[in-house]
């Protein structure tokens, strides 16, 4: 996200950004870089913070395929869409593939405790077991604390028991159809949602440019009426608490179309 780039410099040397919606794209700046250089490849399941793109039919197999070609980790950010998100453990079982390694966090302790985590499958994690004199080295101060692990074990234990998986599926369903009531409004571009528990309202170009309307004015119209969504600088974001009832999704959207209302009128 370039936001986070700007005024920062480079954050990690020799990386390329590829469009998120094109396989044939990630092709090209593989054969552009040279395989033998290319090390991994980092994907979203559905991209959250980075405004909730939705992966286009077939992008996953395609991606998952390349990477295999060129001999490429292909690592899946769970960092969202884990954990009941999209209707199962780590999003990405939803697109079909096996991914050589994924990294989680939020969802794996519902945010009770810190933790974070890397999954990898057996191709990477082999050396590191099963080849004399290899351990893997790097680590953090408060890698696998007990208590922030416990918390983790407690919290899985509540998404198989409520079967959340099951719970999400319906919860994106219904946040889908009320998200999509907001696509009418005047100031909206378009409604982005559909997988999983998350959803993005864009605001037209118009609005943004011409009117001179700003993402924080919707984000501080609908706090103070109760909600809270996330600005973007060109949508609001909402990734609610799987267990939403659908009277609160629905106050959800009621109160975000309030609060659009409410900045078209100032401007
Ligand atoms: C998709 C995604 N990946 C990674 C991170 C960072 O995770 P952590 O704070 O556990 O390093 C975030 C944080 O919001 C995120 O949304």
């Amino acid at each position: 996200m370039e936001r986070f780039r700007s005024g920062y410099g480079k954050l990690i040397e020799d990386t390329s950004v590829v469009p998120h919606d094109s396989a044939a794209a990630l092709e090209a700046e593989i054969l552009r870089v040279g395989a033998d250089r290319v090390a991994a490849f980092f994907a979203e399941p559905v991209i959250g913070a980075g405004g909730v793109f939705l992966p286009p039919e077939h992008y996953f197999a395609d991606v998952a395929r390349i990477c295999q070609k060129y001999g490429v980790l292909f690592v899946v950010d769970s960092v969202i869409c884990g954990f009941a998100r999209l209707g199962n453990w780590f999003g990405i079982e939803r697109f079909g593939v096996s991914p050589d390694m994924i990294v989680f966090a939020k969802g794996v302790s519902s945010g009770y405790l810190p933790l974070g985590g890397v999954v990898v499958n057996g191709r990477v994690a082999d050396p590191f077991w099963n080849q004399e004199g290899n351990p893997f080295l790097h680590g953090t101060t408060y890698a696998g604390h007990p208590s922030a692990c416990a918390a983790a074990m407690a919290n899985l234990d509540i998404l198989e028991r409520e079967d959340l998986f099951t719970v999400s599926r319906e919860v994106e369903t219904h946040l889908d159809s009320a998200l999509r009531g907001l696509a009418d409004h005047p100031l909206v571009a378009e409604v982005r949602s559909g997988v999983g528990v998350m959803g993005a309202v864009e605001l037209t170009e118009e609005a943004l440019t011409e009117r001179g309307i700003t993402t924080a004015e919707v984000f501080s119209e609908a706090r103070a009426r109760g909600v809270i969504v996330r600005p973007i600088p060109k949508a609001l974001l909402v990734s609610p608490p799987l267990i939403i009832t659908w009277e609160q999704v629905e106050h959800l959207t009621s109160t975000l179309y309030g609060a659009l209302d409410a900045v078209m009128d100032r401007h």
